[in-house]
């Protein structure tokens, strides 16, 4: 899939698993043209509960085998990795670097009435404070609540999005968050855009929910347009799938977090 002029490159998304597949989505309906690789390290998934040097060093050598294979830009469609390592990949990568942090705080800037803002994410994503020091950047007078929630991410993988289970983790974590009555929730995690629907039904119509990944589609649109790079035009986009284990279960769960088929996929070893 390498392409000889620049917009004709594909864009390279990496993820700690199959939970990036929630931006791959957004990528695909909103960028229908572009030629897409994806890359999910499903051998050393969860990144979540991991030191900020580890997933530093998983997310240089994900970054490495993208750039590799002659991408245009790079999207860290993972929570985790663009919380801890975005800064050091967007200095020392020679492409075009897009992390769901940013994206996703300014939107909830924009959609907060009231500047009470919640965001929940992985332990790793929440105790590196990014996404409140980013947060705090955009909209210095906000009134920030942050939560981990570690037990969403199996809740999900385990395709239990909804039900009595589901519902009572939800209220055990969100419950502050909806005592202080944040107006805005920020989906700081790839998986949580799948439990929208029943976090939304707990937190009830007056909470609006930011889903990272469609944000980040919007992103990466915007800066490759602005660069000249966005690939317009009738032809639909390819995508090749590259995972660290089974083949066969990410065609399967990942199948599931795409809504639809996936083919292409190839196991490779990048450690
Ligand atoms: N992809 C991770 C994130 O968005 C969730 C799964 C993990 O812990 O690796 O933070």
């Amino acid at each position: 899939m390498k392409g000889t002029r620049p917009g004709s490159r594909p864009i390279g998304v990496f993820d700690s698993g199959m939970g990036g597949l929630t931006v791959f989505r957004e990528l695909i309906s909103r960028l229908p043209g572009e030629d897409i690789i994806y890359l999910g390290d499903t051998a050393r998934v969860p990144y979540g509960t991991r030191t900020p040097e580890t997933v530093i060093r998983y997310s240089f050598q994900n970054s490495s085998f993208l750039v590799k294979k002659g991408i245009k830009a790079l999207v860290v469609a993972c929570n985790t990795a663009s919380a801890v390592a975005i800064d050091d990949l967007k200095s020392r990568l020679s492409v075009p670097v897009i992390g769901v942090i940013e994206p996703g705080a300014r939107a909830a800037a924009r959609m907060s009435a009231g500047g009470k803002v919640g965001i929940i994410g992985t332990e790793a994503t929440i105790n590196s404070g990014s996404y409140q020091r980013t947060m705090r950047e955009i909209m210095p007078d906000a009134d920030i609540v942050s939560k981990p929630c570690p037990l969403f991410v199996p809740l999900v993988e385990e395709g239990w999005t909804s039900g009595k289970i589901t519902l009572s983790v939800i209220r055990e974590y969100l419950n502050t968050m909806k005592r202080r009555k944040v107006d805005t929730l920020v989906l700081g995690c790839t998986h949580y855009p799948l439990l929208k629907e029943a976090i939304s039904e707990y937190m009830g119509d007056d909470t609006v929910l930011i889903d990272s990944a469609v944000e980040v589609a919007k992103e990466v649109r915007k800066q490759l347009r602005a660069s000249g790079l966005l690939r317009e035009g009738k032809k639909k986009g390819k995508y090749a799938f590259f995972v660290t284990d089974s083949v066969d279960k990410f065609r399967v769960i990942g199948g599931m977090f795409l809504g639809r088929p996936i083919s292409n996929i190839e196991h490779v070893d990048i450690a």
